[in-house]
């Protein structure tokens, strides 16, 4: 009897340690209605996990010129269980089309992603700097402008959001202005 709650504690002890170890954690994180967006810098590359109150597109973008120009977005859904992620540009202050189409390159990798109780999250890697002048480089100091958003209920890039903020952080210390 002994040895048999032995083994099954030892059972225990390694599942739990498995599941931490392949949770990917993160160093800093905004939150916005019904909405967050964690990440951290690692080398030369941002990991970035997005989470919102939807069934349909979650994003985040950098750095516009304003509004929504200029910036590099990373959008993401789960259509059927399956995660879906790209690499856009804002082209228009109110609107953004595929880097590839606009002559640049996609250059966001899907790491994982879920849609769990009416919640999308994505968590994807962006280099901070790509070589994609559609993408802009990313800068560890100073002011980072993010764009927050998520959409209806609809696994389609070309809704427009239900939501959307904006807010300027350190992706280094991650304080928020
Ligand atoms: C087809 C897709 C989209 C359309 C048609 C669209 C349209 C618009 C329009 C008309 C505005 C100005 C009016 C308003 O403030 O609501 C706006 C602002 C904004 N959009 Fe989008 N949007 C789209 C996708 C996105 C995405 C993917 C993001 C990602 C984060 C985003 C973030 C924002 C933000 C943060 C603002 C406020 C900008 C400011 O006033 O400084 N949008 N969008």
């Amino acid at each position: 009897m002994k040895i048999l709650s032995l083994f099954c504690s030892v059972i225990i002890v390694t599942v739990t340690l498995a599941s931490f170890a392949s949770a990917e954690t993160y160093q800093h994180q905004v939150e916005v209605k019904d909405m967050t967006f964690a990440w951290k810098i690692e080398g030369d590359t941002l990991h970035g996990k997005m989470s919102a109150k939807t069934k349909g597109w979650v994003a985040v973008g950098f750095n516009p010129s304003s509004k929504m120009k200029d910036a590099n977005f990373i959008l993401g859904y789960v259509k059927n269980g399956k995660a879906k992620v790209v690499d856009h540009f804002g082209d228009r202050s109110v609107g953004h089309s595929e880097d590839t189409k606009k002559g640049g390159t996609e250059d966001v990798t899907l790491v994982s992603g879920s849609e769990e109780k009416k919640i999308t999250t994505i968590e994807f890697t962006i280099p901070m700097n790509s070589g994609d002048k559609l993408d802009g480089v990313l800068s560890a100091d100073g002011d980072t402008v993010l764009l927050l958003a998520y959409g209806p209920d609809r696994d389609s890039f070309k809704t427009r959001h239900k939501f959307r903020d904006t807010k300027t952080v350190n992706l280094s210390t991650g304080a928020v202005k």
